[in-house]
């Protein structure tokens, strides 16, 4: 019974892969521990989506290392950055890195440890498959509100600046009666809600089935009340997806929508297959359908070439738009894009930091003026916290927004609904008081 101990860096569908290998790993004799110091086995589940997560990695292992010396320890990288490290390891065999697993080898995992404990030589596993889904395994989750789930795994988009078709491989979708099956165990263990996990969700298609249908076809699942996904694609939002979102009861009206740049040659290098006039009209679209929706984004600032000029479409469009949220990010040179390969990273860091300062700014003041537009309101809120980061006296949950509601504790309690009447706002939450206990 070796004892591992496991570190997640990256998006959600990181910590759903740290979910996947606890279930693999604690079914194949080994214990999971959340305490470092007593690990036979060290695992790092890393991310590369931008710079400097390597270097990050890199120093936890050397800083992990320095701590136990002398102990015999096992350390593996697992994820997005193993074909990264696989290159450095060939450079330098001194790494201390026994063995690596990318994203679709985490079923051999057991024996690959196995392997490296008994003959001491370091084992790379990076192949990345077109058919895993690890829809046989259920995901060891830390109990809760909400459980994520993967429906599919991947990406064949390319946008240029992204590294993640490298990494994760083709986009390949689970069978929907499995995603149900796996929701009706999920309800029946007391989930309230469930996230739909995919690198690019909405392009979910299982033979003739489409992410509208997999939305409908959870829906019908009893005692899960409300149903998220993360992350979709502006490319893939036909009607009828839009009528389900606004029609069906229990799916969130909130929808992610990268925007990434608002200028039409910017757009185009980027290859992110819509303008910006598309981008706008799709947004007219959502809201004509969904008049409250809540709408939040992402965003590079300094892809290479970028101009002042270009950067101002950008603000235009988040002016324009009115994000509820907003995630900005400088563009960062990823190993084998189109963009490394083609693109010279040619914007100077003080000008992307001007950008991201500037935008964040904006945004910040729209974002709350969005929240104190709430407040007087009555939001259905599920209870996700006992208490807050600040104060063991409040609770908190989300609206159907996804926005964090805080108010004071009660006689309630986390997977409960309540209706809370908002107060008061700040950009990031919204505050109130609990007028009533539903009975969901
Ligand atoms: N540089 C900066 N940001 C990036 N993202 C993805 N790749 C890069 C990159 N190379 C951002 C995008 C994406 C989010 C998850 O991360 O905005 O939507
Ligand atoms: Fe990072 Fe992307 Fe991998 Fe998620 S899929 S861990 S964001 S590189």
């Amino acid at each position: 019974m070796k004892k591992v101990y496991i570190e997640t860096y990256g998006c959600q569908m990181n910590v759903y892969d740290t979910e996947l290998v606890k279930a693999i790993l604690d079914k194949h004799n080994y214990t999971l521990t959340d305490n470092e110091a007593e690990a036979e086995v060290f695992l790092l589940n890393t991310c590369s989506v931008r710079e400097n997560a390597n270097r990050k990695v890199y120093n936890r292992i050397q800083q992990f290392k320095s701590k136990r010396n002398g102990d015999r320890v096992l350390i593996g990288v697992l994820g997005c950055m193993a074909t990264n490290f696989r290159q450095q390891l060939l450079k330098d065999p001194r790494l201390p890195i026994d063995f690596i697993a990318g994203p679709d080898s985490y079923k051999r995992l057991p024996k690959l440890i196995e392997e490296v404990s008994q003959t001491g030589e370091k084992i790379f596993d990076v192949t990345l498959s077109e058919f895993e889904t690890y829809s046989d395994v259920y995901p060891s989750r830390s109990g809760g509100v909400n459980a994520w789930i993967a429906v599919m795994r991947g990406c064949d988009n390319f946008c240029t600046f992204c590294v993640v078709p490298y990494t994760r491989g083709r986009e390949r979708s689970r069978d929907p009666e499995n995603v149900v099956a796996e929701v009706q165990q999920l309800a029946a263990e007391g989930f309230r809600q469930v996230t739909l996990l995919g690198q690019n969700v909405n392009s979910y298609r299982f033979e003739d089935k489409d992410f509208a249908y997999l939305l409908e076809r959870v829906s019908t699942v009893e005692g899960i009340e409300r149903i998220r996904f993360t992350s979709p694609h502006p490319k893939d939002f036909p009607d009828s997806l839009l009528r389900v979102i606004a029609e069906n009861p229990k799916v969130c009206k909130q929808i992610h929508l990268p925007l990434q740049a608002g200028n039409d040659r910017v757009l185009e290098m980027m290859n992110r297959t819509y303008t910006q006039k598309e981008f706008l009209d799709l947004v007219d679209k959502i809201r004509n359908l969904i008049p409250d929706v809540v709408l939040t984004t992402d965003i590079i600032v300094g892809f290479p070439t970028e101009t002042d000029a270009e950067f101002e479409d950008t603000v235009r469009v988040v002016e324009t738009v009115q994000f509820d949220s907003a995630f900005i990010f400088k563009y960062s040179e990823r190993p084998k894009t189109v963009a490394a390969r083609r693109f010279p990273d040619d914007v100077p860091d003080e000008v992307k930091t001007e950008r991201i300062v500037r935008l964040n700014d904006i945004q910040k003041k729209i974002s709350y003026q969005k929240n104190l537009a709430h407040v007087g309101e009555i939001h259905e809120v599920l209870i996700e916290e006992e208490k807050t980061k600040k104060s063991p006296d409040h609770y908190q949950g989300r609206n159907d927004g996804n926005k964090i509601v805080i108010f004071p504790k009660g006689e309630y309690r986390k997977g409960q609904f309540v209706n809370v009447r908002i107060l008061d706002a700040t950009p990031h939450v919204l505050l109130g008081e609990v007028v009533e206990i539903l009975d969901k």
